[in-house]
């Protein structure tokens, strides 16, 4: 560990107090390698665009691409306290509100499954090279499916997206989940008839689960979230989209316009893959944050102490309980924290009443949708330009006065598909907590 700032931080670690953490290894950078990746995806999604447009309905219009709006939250600005010119301006990226899964999920879980599909269909002669991969979505294909079977661990998301996608191809879907998964995730599954086993322990030990099982049946694929190149590859190309839409805006990022990401992170894959393509995309005028839970931050614990072994936040006397369920994880993909080393800004944590205010002021103040795990991405502005090592940070990497010009967004990932009446719940949890965020009565 190389952090001056180490002792006190992980006093605050262990005391599940708010906290941010700048990674001393950053190197913000052209990254070829990045460039690469984001390309190969790239490729990939217009290759499945057309079955994705044939499988789902919903999806006719944009021609098969699974993608949400950058949204300008002006009022919402404001209401978070950032509304003074040093903040820059700061927009909701709206993966809450994707199509088909209702998360930041279906970049990942629909772009694996239909890739494994479509490789599993050539490997057993059931599509020849050449033939389109419409024929996926035909009845023939659904039975050629319906002999295999497709696993997956989650804490939710991850699930309802590898289980929409495997179901509506036709395979048979085991999902397996923690203790923590919300009832009307399961619920909501079991209705697509998927199968959804769930273990009394924590998230990582629901994923050993499933590997296992999967492990044991020859017809089986099981989609690893805690090491995956297909997920991470899928997560990657929402870059992309990203920089269309801040042109479309008029918003060139440059030196004098830098871009930080706030990514809300569980395992690491979502915000890890979209992070690495938008260093592919923004180089080194991009800095990504990732956002977790005072009691579960794996990615904070593991990045923090550069080990190659898995560091679970149970070491840190901490207990991986928190309400926001899609980032309730103790031990982060080791993938993900080797490809970020050099990549990643920093990790910031904050605790759940503070999630629960900002989800009924989005709610409030932008009429978004969204759920706990997806509200972590606003306090991002706060840590960079109120805390002592945030300013440090922007003294250190961005050019004088830029921060007028930056642009902040915080990565909402997940929430359309809450029943309304859970919602509601949400909503009036932040509303009776008051307006004061525990966050800002901090000493950072
Ligand atoms: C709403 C939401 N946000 C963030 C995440 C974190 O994604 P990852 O586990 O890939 O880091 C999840 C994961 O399920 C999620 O459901």
């Amino acid at each position: 560990m190389s952090s001056p700032l180490e002792a006190p931080l992980l006093d605050r670690i262990k005391s599940a107090r708010p906290t941010l953490w700048c990674n001393p290894a950053y190197v913000p950078a052209v990254d070829p390698e990045a460039a690469e990746g984001l390309s190969k995806a790239l490729d990939d999604w217009a290759l499945i665009a057309p079955l994705l447009e044939a499988l789902f309905p919903q999806l006719k219009q944009s021609g098969g691409e699974i993608a949400s709006d950058l949204i300008d939250v002006p009022d919402l600005q404001t209401a978070l306290g950032y509304g003074a010119p040093h903040f820059g301006r700061l927009f909701v990226k709206g993966d809450h509100d994707l199509p088909v899964a209702g998360s930041v999920k279906a970049r990942g879980g629909l772009f694996e499954v239909l890739m494994h599909a479509v490789n599993e269909a050539r490997a057993f002669g059931f599509l020849a090279a050449d033939e389109s991969l419409t024929k996926l979505a035909s009845t023939e294909a659904h039975s050629f499916f319906g002999r295999r079977t497709i696993a997956v661990g989650s804490t939710g998301n991850l699930g309802l997206s590898v289980g929409l996608a495997a179901r509506t191809l036709g395979y048979n879907v085991v999902v397996h989940m923690s203790a923590d998964a919300k009832e009307w995730k399961i619920e909501r599954l079991r209705r697509f008839g998927v199968k959804v086993m769930q273990y009394e322990g924590d998230y990582n030990l629901a994923v050993a689960a499933a590997r296992d099982a999967a492990s044991r049946d020859p017809l089986a694929y099981f989609v690893d979230d805690e090491d995956s190149e297909l997920l991470f590859r899928g997560y990657s190309a929402a870059a992309a989209e990203l920089k269309t839409q801040l042109e479309d805006a008029g918003i060139v990022i440059g030196p004098d316009r830098p871009l930080f990401l706030y990514l809300p992170c569980g395992i690491g894959g979502a915000p890890g893959g979209i992070a690495y393509g938008a260093r592919a995309v923004f180089g080194p005028d991009v800095h990504c944050f990732f956002a977790e839970p005072v009691q579960s931050p794996s990615a904070l614990v593991q990045m923090m102490h550069g080990s190659d072994q898995p560091l679970p936040v149970y070491e840190f006397g901490l207990s991986n309980k928190t309400e926001a369920d899609g980032m309730a994880v103790a031990t982060m993909s080791q993938l993900v924290a080797r490809r970020m080393r050099e990549r990643l800004a920093g990790v910031y944590t904050a605790g759940d009443d503070d999630l629960f205010r900002w989800v009924s002021l989005a709610y409030s103040h932008a009429g978004l949708q969204i759920e706990p795990s997806a509200a972590i991405g606003f306090a991002g502005p706060h840590f960079l330009l109120s805390t002592e090592a945030g300013r440090h940070f922007c003294a250190t990497h961005l050019a004088p006065d830029a921060l007028n010009r930056a642009v902040h967004v915080a990565w909402a990932t997940g929430g359309s598909l809450v029943p309304e009446v859970q919602f509601q719940t949400f909503v009036d949890r932040g509303s009776s907590l008051g307006s004061q965020f525990d966050l800002m009565r901090e000493d950072l």
